[in-house]
């Protein structure tokens, strides 16, 4: 399947691993090239620019496709040193970037003038716009059912795919909710060029995370997921769990007074607890509704030909039967 999407950055599925803490390493993005579509690696993951320097060699030995690499805008307290990061990515030779949170206004002619293809996710079209404007490639497109940072509006992927389609010009994909070949199918039906997956790359044989975070996932339905730090404006879609519900009654409790220092022990330093140690208690990772759609543990490879073979049939047998009768 080729769309602009493909042609853009040089993969042969239109299909993209969003970034992901803890999760998006060298193994899991390797693998996703490796199997046709694009890999990211999380950069903040990685302590210091060094250390992705390194985390992008690893993935480099494992993959001669292109690989990407996501950098994360964060409301944060301590600024991480992007332009050092961004000299990492330059100098390992990466071609595309996935950014997210706020605009990478600031970072583009670094990143243009060294090449590279920006990608920008975002959960809003006058977002989405204002990358265009700034000179993104492309846009990932991100909807409400999103695991991760869905933003403050609200909007579904059923709404928010189309009003895009409406307005960019740049290629997008579509983020949120996407798991299988019926979501590629919609999401290129809603006017996306591919789509990108964070919670279903998960589940899968390569990512390198505790078995329990997968088994948590193939567990988990479509109502498992909960809303936190709406107050905060900072909202994430997190997977339920103890530690989650503790969150939600300090929430609860504190209305809008809530201070982000209220619930720093759920949310602070949980990723290595849960990603590497397997504590499924410890407090708020992110993780989207689709989890209600995942069923089992594929290798990447097994999983994206399944959803292009998928894809495949309902384009050329279901929709075009539909229209033969
Ligand atoms: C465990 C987890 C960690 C994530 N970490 C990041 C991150 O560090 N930076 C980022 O831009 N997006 C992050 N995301 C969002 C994903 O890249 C992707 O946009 C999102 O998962 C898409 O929704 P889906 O889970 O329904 O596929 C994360 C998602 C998950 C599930």
């Amino acid at each position: 399947m080729q769309t602009r999407i493909t042609q853009l950055f040089g993969i042969q599925h239109p299909i993209i691993q969003g970034g992901m803490h803890f999760v998006g390493k060298a193994e899991l993005a390797a693998a996703v090239s490796n199997a046709g579509g694009l890999g990211i690696i999380t950069a903040l993951t990685q302590k210091t620019p060094e250390l992705l320097a390194k985390e992008i060699a690893r993935a480099r030995e494992m993959t001669d496709k292109p690989i990407g690499v996501n950098l994360t805008f964060l409301p944060t307290f301590a600024k991480p040193p992007y332009p050092e990061y961004i000299a990492a990515i330059i100098d390992g030779g990466v071609k595309a970037v996935e950014t997210a949170g706020r605009s990478p206004e600031e970072h583009m002619a670094q990143l243009k003038a060294a090449g590279i293809k920006v990608i920008h996710k975002c959960t809003s079209v006058r977002h989405a716009l204002k990358a265009e404007r700034i000179g993104c490639d492309a846009v990932s497109v991100d909807g409400f059912e999103c695991g991760g940072h869905p933003g403050e509006d609200d909007v579904p992927n059923f709404i928010l795919l189309p009003r895009a389609a409406e307005e960019l010009k740049v290629p997008f994909v579509a983020s949120g909710g996407m798991a299988d070949g019926r979501s590629l199918v919609a999401a290129m039906a809603l006017g996306a060029e591919g789509m990108n997956m964070g919670t279903r790359f998960i589940a899968t044989k390569e990512a390198p995370v505790h078995d329990n975070v997968k088994n948590a996932i193939v567990a988990a339905s479509e109502l498992d997921t909960r809303l936190i730090m709406r107050s905060l404006r900072n909202t994430e879609r997190v997977i339920n769990n103890s530690g989650v519900e503790e969150i939600l009654a300090i929430e609860r409790a504190k209305g809008d007074a809530l201070k982000i220092e209220d619930i720093i022990d759920q949310v602070a330093g949980i990723y290595p607890r849960v990603m590497e140690q397997g504590d499924m208690e410890a407090g708020a990772w992110s993780c989207g509704m689709v989890a209600g759609l995942v069923r089992d543990v594929p290798t990447v490879k097994e999983l994206i030909d399944r959803i292009m073979a998928e894809a495949e049939a309902i384009i050329t047998k279901r929709l075009a039967g539909a229209l033969a009768k």
